[in-house]
């Protein structure tokens, strides 16, 4: 983190990239892009600092349709847009690290250093990927782990200088600052060096989605943000210090990585009115579907069809986290309720938020709960929602964006050219090219 600057919050809201290909389904004539193109262009003028997707490789994940490809949605918003930053959700389980490089390289090139990279191991898809089951989470981690060090290497395959422009005004290579960088590992065997010249960032800005032990093991070494489920103040703090205590433990400057947490706010323009959508939401939950909810969050082997809505779950019920093969962050949270004696009710009205956290009110009482998190040092970049809508838009940006900017923790402003700069992010040190005998 870039010690001069004061630190502030930063905010991210959703690129869209679902609801959109519901649009091309229902009406031909519309691009995809309107929407997206629209919150787009509303997140720019708020001085919201970037746009993200997530992506699950999996028909019917994210609704009927699934959702656009995130790097090539975002690199086409990287054209109607120019200071915003860019986050594509990308599985390092089913891409290889070469094309990995490449793809975040290019982004970074056509939107002028505004590329990120939220990775993921994906916990479904390999029904697309085959043949074979899913990699367990051992595996998945460690080819995530290998991944990272070769998009590195090979992100820092050009030395400063590498390229230049001569007298012709044409660029000149200096082969002998390109390097390869002669990865030999478990999964992956890379020559390199990167076949396009150095990115803007140097390397686009690292972050990570997955909070099991694994996850947080992999977060700590290599991310710069780390995005997260936190849904109560405990589980936060606790997420904080193990995960900085971690990165401490492999030399990261303090304040890494940045704890990245969506909020699922529900807005009043009175407390009163807040509280009648809470009561509503809930009125309105399927209790009966919401056994195979709770099923899923406990990672999906458990069977609640015979459990009393208002009985606890015993913990014959509950999973060993060894046995999970798909989320482990997810199940941790659910089984740790579970344990603190909540109702299979409680646990369907929590998985409402799929263990995100989740917060209601007027505007400046989010602003409160926000501030709390931020004041605490367990909260470094939140997610504003629903652009698209134009009264969300307006409680969103008009009212919690506004107030979060009257108490000077967010920034009026964009701070530099790049999505590093903006986010006071320093660069990793350069990996050393290999040794040439
Ligand atoms: C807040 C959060 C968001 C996530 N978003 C995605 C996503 O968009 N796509 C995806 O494939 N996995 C996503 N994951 C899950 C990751 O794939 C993760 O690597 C894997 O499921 C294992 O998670 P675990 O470490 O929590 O067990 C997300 C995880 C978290 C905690």
């Amino acid at each position: 983190m870039s010690a001069e600057r004061p630190r502030t919050l930063k905010t991210v809201t959703g690129a869209g990239g679902t609801s959109e290909t519901y649009d091309l389904a229902i009406d031909p004539t519309r691009s995809t892009l309107d929407t997206a193109v629209r919150v787009a262009k509303l997140a720019e003028a708020a001085r919201i600092d970037a746009l993200f997707t997530a992506d699950l490789l999996s028909f019917g994940a994210q609704g009927p349709i699934g959702s656009q490809e995130p790097l090539v949605f975002v690199s086409a918003l990287s054209q109607v847009t120019s200071r915003i930053g860019l986050i594509a959700t990308v599985s390092t389980t089913f891409h290889h690290p070469y094309n990995l490089a490449r793809l975040f390289g290019t982004l970074d090139h056509v939107s002028n250093g505004r590329a990120a990279w939220n990775l993921v191991t994906s916990s479904i898809g390999e029904e697309n990927f085959g043949p074979g089951d899913l990699p367990g989470p051992e595996e998945r981690y460690a080819r995530a782990a290998e991944t990272l060090e070769v998009v590195n290497a090979l992100w820092d395959s050009w030395e400063p200088g590498a390229l230049t422009v001569g007298a012709d005004g044409k660029a000149v290579l200096h082969h002998d600052r390109v390097h390869p960088i002669d990865h030999s590992g478990p999964f992956f065997t890379v020559a390199g060096p990167l076949n396009i010249p150095p990115l803007p960032q140097r390397r686009p800005v690292q972050m990570q989605a997955g909070q099991s032990e694994a996850g947080q093991a992999l977060g700590a070494r290599y991310a710069e943000i780390v995005f997260t489920s936190l849904p109560t103040l405990d589980i936060a703090v606790d997420f904080t210090r193990k995960i900085r205590s971690r990165a401490e433990r492999f030399g990261r400057a303090a304040g890494l990585p940045l704890i990245f947490s969506s909020l699922h706010a529900t807005y009043g323009s009175t407390e009163e009115e807040a509280r009648r959508l809470v009561r509503e939401k809930r009125e309105s939950i399927d209790f009966e579907r919401g056994r195979t909810q709770v099923a899923d969050m406990l990672g999906g082997g458990v069977d609640l069809s015979e459990v009393p809505l208002d009985s606890k779950l015993p913990e014959s019920l509950l999973p060993d986290i060894t046995s999970v093969n798909r989320r482990r962050g997810r199940v941790d949270i659910f089984t740790g309720y579970a344990r603190q004696g909540y109702t299979l009710r409680e646990l369907i009205v929590a998985a409402q938020d799929t263990g995100h956290w989740a917060a209601a009110g007027t505007p400046e009482q989010l602003a409160d709960a926000v501030e709390e998190r931020f004041r605490a040092g367990i909260l470094d970049v939140i997610t504003l929602s629903g652009l698209a809508d134009p009264q969300q838009h307006d409680f969103a940006v008009n009212g919690l964006l506004h107030e979060l900017r009257k108490r000077k923790i967010v920034a009026p402003d964009y701070t530099g050219t790049t999505l590093r700069e903006n986010l006071g992010l320093e660069l990793p040190a350069r990996v050393p090219a290999p040794a040439r005998v």
